[in-house]
């Protein structure tokens, strides 16, 4: 399959079904720290379910929706990015990411999210890609901010967690927001 560079060593790829046993270690690395702010069915535990994730996005690839890719930094698989969302009939799409703490800081995530916005925006011809997160996520809102996207509003105590109702931001950018930003 392919693999893409993103920068020092790091590549993209898509992550499968085969990779079971290593999403399931870098859960475990990740587990505590993306646990807060992503979906509570990514958070997994083992390697059954660390399959029962991957098979999910395997089947609603194969219907053209959500897809996922997965970040190997020097060999080790560090995060990822989907698309959580995907709609050639609605013209839209909806991007999400994480990492594990050692793979932070070094703008992995900004490079893969816009090697996914191309192909949403440019390739597939949607109009529009948007971005969900914590309102309290800073590091995801800086995320959204680097990739050009506008802050369209708060979904007020949408998102629980841990016994509080958090609110959520979204933000998004349209097709030719999105050219302009890649100055094509
Ligand atoms: C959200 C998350 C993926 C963002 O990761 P990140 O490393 O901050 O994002 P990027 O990969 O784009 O890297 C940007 C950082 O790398 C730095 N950087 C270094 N080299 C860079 C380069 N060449 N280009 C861009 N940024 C670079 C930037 O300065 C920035 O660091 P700073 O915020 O300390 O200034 C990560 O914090 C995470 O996994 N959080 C927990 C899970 C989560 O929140 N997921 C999102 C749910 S909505």
């Amino acid at each position: 399959m392919f693999s893409l560079p993103l920068r020092d060593g790091a590549t993209l790829r898509p992550l499968e079904l085969r990779h079971a046993e290593e999403f399931a270690a870098h859960m475990d690395r990740a587990r505590e720290h993306i646990r807060p702010w992503v979906g509570a069915a990514f958070v997994t535990t083992g390697v059954e379910a660390a399959r029962g994730t991957l098979r999910r996005y395997a089947e609603r690839q194969a219907a053209d929706g959500a897809r996922l890719f997965g970040i190997w930094l020097d060999g080790t698989l560090v995060g990822g990015v989907m698309f959580t969302d995907f709609s050639a009939a609605a013209e839209s799409c909806e991007v999400g990411c994480w990492l594990e703490p050692a793979a932070e800081g070094k703008g992995l995530i900004t490079r893969a999210c816009g090697i996914l916005l191309d192909y949403a925006l440019v390739e597939r011809g949607a109009h529009r890609a948007e971005w969900h997160c914590r309102a309290d996520n800073e590091r995801s809102a800086a995320v959204a901010k680097r990739l050009g996207m506008t802050l369209e509003g708060v979904a007020r105590e949408t998102w629980a967690y841990d016994g509080t109702r958090h609110d959520k931001q979204v933000w998004a950018v349209l097709a030719p927001e999105w050219r302009a930003h890649r100055g094509l």
